[in-house]
């Protein structure tokens, strides 16, 4: 069965495994490798942690949960999913905005980073260790961005392998490619931190990471945790939701959420292992933000026996967690060309792909210098657009509507019409109708800055 028509029988999981892998494969991508350890080493270390783990249990979780009932429960793309579920039209904002927001924006730039990976995997093996021997990462991701052709060429390879996952549709694309990469995903992250902890003077790094230092706690701490929250778990873009379209009746919302959020932080937490102590034994500062990937760690893994393999492990490792996420970004916009359009999977897949190319070649393009938006790189304006403004608005319209608009049929969903037993049904409820919109309301407004 392709799922290809409106018409046809709908596609699902194969197996409940498969579907927690797929999940997480979503969550689990640049945001936990990538972007969750400069976080803490730019707030402060274990203090961020702390906090970033009460906000994705008592906030990402329940609205993960939330997304994923109104996906089984609809059956359709997010765009169709509020008019399937006979509730006013205006909800149907929250699909439309993910759509677009997740589906096209995100995944545009997304796919941009995805090309670095693909780069550094190849640059491991042929002299980055030998440009970071001479400490020159700085100047050699540098001059790399600012060749627009060459970051265009690693985007459209990028973007080329999701569509060969995604083309085969949900059970035999998307399930069967997350079986396999996250496993090794893991195994590679085992892999790098028992070599980042026996380090000789590793100590250190364990120590920043994990002895909380609450003096370090600004409103930012919270503001980037929060953000930092939905964006690792992929809510808010409509992503969880359908995925939740495509789990059958049978299947129990809260324990798959919780594996899904629990994979996902596990994974964030490991690779604060795996980096932490070698940057601090390498000698080398936490705090180098976004660079620390991509500028910081060639410098310490070119100071490491075998280093050329570890690099090119951790720019695997990185890979894989980014085809994942870009799987499922993909999907969105696939689905919603299917069932809005009727359009076969295959055409979907490369209409909405060509369409997304074209979007991130500004963003490929702006590292090089000019193409600004008010003053910001066209890459750093749509990521913030995405992260700061939609991804917060779609979680908070998500919660107003689950926990004041359509409560009943949600508890219905989350407990199987009430086959299964959920223990923490009354706090769930508190966090969505509360917790989470007050939250996501408060932490918006006091953090939208240009
Ligand atoms: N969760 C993914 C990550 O951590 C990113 C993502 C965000 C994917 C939103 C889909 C939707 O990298």
């Amino acid at each position: 069965m392709s799922g290809s028509e409106g018409s046809a029988k709908r596609e699902q999981w194969g197996s409940r495994i498969g579907f927690i892998m797929a999940a997480a494969g979503s969550a689990i991508g640049l945001g936990n490798i990538w972007r969750f350890p400069y976080l803490v080493g730019k707030d402060g270390g274990a203090a961020f942690v702390v906090i970033y783990l009460i906000i994705t249990v008592f906030i990402g979780f329940p609205v993960m949960m939330a997304e994923f009932a109104i996906g089984r429960a609809a059956q359709k793309a997010p765009v169709l999913a509020f008019r399937a579920l006979g509730v006013n039209p205006f909800w149907s904002l929250i699909g439309w905005m993910g759509t677009i927001a997740g589906g096209f924006f995100t995944l545009s730039f997304y796919n941009v980073v995805g090309g670095w990976t693909i780069k550094y995997i190849i640059a491991s093996l042929t002299g980055l260790m030998e440009v970071a021997d001479v400490g020159k990462t700085g100047e050699f991701f540098g001059e790399f961005v600012v060749r627009s052709y060459e970051v265009v060429f690693y985007q459209i390879l990028f973007m080329l392998i999701t569509m060969g996952v995604v083309v085969g549709g949900i059970s035999k694309g998307i399930e069967r490619a997350c079986k396999v990469l996250m496993p090794t995903l893991f195994v590679i992250m085992l892999i790098l931190i028992v070599r980042s902890v026996t380090l000789p003077g590793a100590g250190a790094g364990l120590k920043f990471y994990l002895h909380p230092d609450f003096t370090k706690v600004t409103g930012e701490t919270f503001l980037d945790a929060l953000g930092q929250s939905f964006f690792s778990l992929s809510l808010g873009l409509g992503i969880m939701l359908t995925y939740g379209s495509y789990i059958g009746k049978e299947e129990r919302i809260p324990s798959s959420s919780a594996w899904t959020a629990g994979l996902d932080t596990l994974i964030a937490l490991l690779a604060g292992l795996a980096i932490f102590p070698a940057v601090f034994a390498m000698g080398f500062e936490p705090g180098s933000g976004a660079g620390l990937s991509f500028i910081t760690l060639p410098a310490v893994f070119a100071k490491m026996p075998a280093g050329m393999i570890f690099s090119c492990l951790f720019f695997l490792l990185l890979f894989f967690a980014a085809v994942t996420s870009a799987m499922s970004l993909l999907e969105v916009a696939v689905t919603f060309a299917i069932e809005k359009f009727h359009m076969t999977r295959k055409k979907a897949v490369c209409v909405m792909s060509v369409i997304i190319i074209l979007l991130g070649i500004p963003s490929a393009m702006s590292l090089a210098g000019d193409l600004k938006i008010y003053g910001k790189d066209f890459m750093d304006a749509i990521e913030y657009i995405c992260n700061n403004v939609l991804l917060p608005i779609g979680s908070f319209l998500a919660s107003i509507f689950v926990g004041w608009f359509w409560l009943k049929p949600a508890i219905k969903e989350i407990t199987n019409d009430g086959q299964v037993q959920f223990r923490w049904l009354n706090t769930w409820i508190w966090c969505v109708r509360f917790v989470s919109p007050i939250a996501i309301a408060y932490i918006f407004y006091a953090g939208l800055t240009w």
